[in-house]
């Protein structure tokens, strides 16, 4: 059974359709990317997953409970972390304070989770006492994913991690992706940088103007010409 399942999701905004009869899995412990163009509907389709837009066609699934049109609390709550879109870190927290607000019952104690959290990004440990704001954009985005692993989520959903990091940044961001995969959380990463998200997941999707146009194994995707010269014209 699939964790996350989406069959024949229609995203529209006022009547136009942004995503079109989309269809994705994501297995329990399994690490999958979503990528695809500005604009392409990877926003989107994670927005709907979430509850945050509403469906206007196809089913969505979690833990094999339909969630489409429910609210996004319960959703979440079932056990999916979120790092959204443009790291959104409370920059008058500190970082210690900043990973207390993604701590849920449940999740086991604060001290486990910080201790994970540390782990995964030590940078973070060093910088505890640290104002949010004064974060450079790499440690924003350790911050914001560190947050959503502090519920210990079955699921972790990241809308662009690399978006406005240096290269080197991406890449220690992405090393942590992939060890909180390793680790048996299952995730789903939505990228532009296809190359950077299919080196760090097992299989990928392509969404090209809000239809998918391929998947598969990401060793695979990631020697398709096809893949490579749709994005920022690499070859
Ligand atoms: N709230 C909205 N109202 C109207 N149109 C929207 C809204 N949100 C997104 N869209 C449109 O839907 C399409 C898909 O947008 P979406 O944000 O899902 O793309 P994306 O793949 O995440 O792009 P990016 O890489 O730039 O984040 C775009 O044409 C966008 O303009
Ligand atoms: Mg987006």
């Amino acid at each position: 059974m699939s964790l996350l399942q989406l069959d024949g999701v229609t995203v529209a905004y006022r009547g136009v359709p942004a995503v079109r009869n989309l269809s994705l899995t994501v297995a329990e412990g399994e690490t999958v990317c979503l990528i695809g163009s500005n604009g392409a509907g990877k926003s989107s389709t994670l927005k709907a997953a979430l509850g945050l837009v509403p469906v206007a066609g196809g089913s969505i699934h979690f833990m094999g409970r339909a969630i489409h049109g429910q609210r996004t609390e319960s959703i979440v709550g079932m056990g999916i972390g979120v790092a959204p879109e443009g790291r959104r870190v409370f920059p008058g927290l500190t970082v210690l304070e900043n990973l207390k607000v993604g701590h849920r019952a449940g999740a086991g104690t604060l001290r486990e989770r910080l201790d994970e959290v540390y782990e995964l990004f030590p940078k973070l440990a060093q910088r505890k006492s640290q104002m949010g704001w004064s974060l450079s954009g790499g440690e924003q985005q350790m911050l914001t994913i560190g947050r959503a692993m502090m519920g210990k989520p079955r699921l972790l959903i990241l809308d662009e991690p690399s978006l406005g990091l240096a290269p080197l940044v991406s890449a220690d961001v992405f090393r942590a992706i992939a060890a909180i995969g390793a680790r048996g959380t299952a995730v789903l990463v939505v990228e532009q940088n296809a190359k950077i998200a299919l080196s760090a997941s097992a299989r990928g999707y392509v969404l090209e103007t809000g239809s998918m146009v391929l998947e598969g194994e990401s060793a695979v995707l990631e020697s398709d010409p096809k893949v490579m010269s749709a994005f920022l014209g690499e070859a």
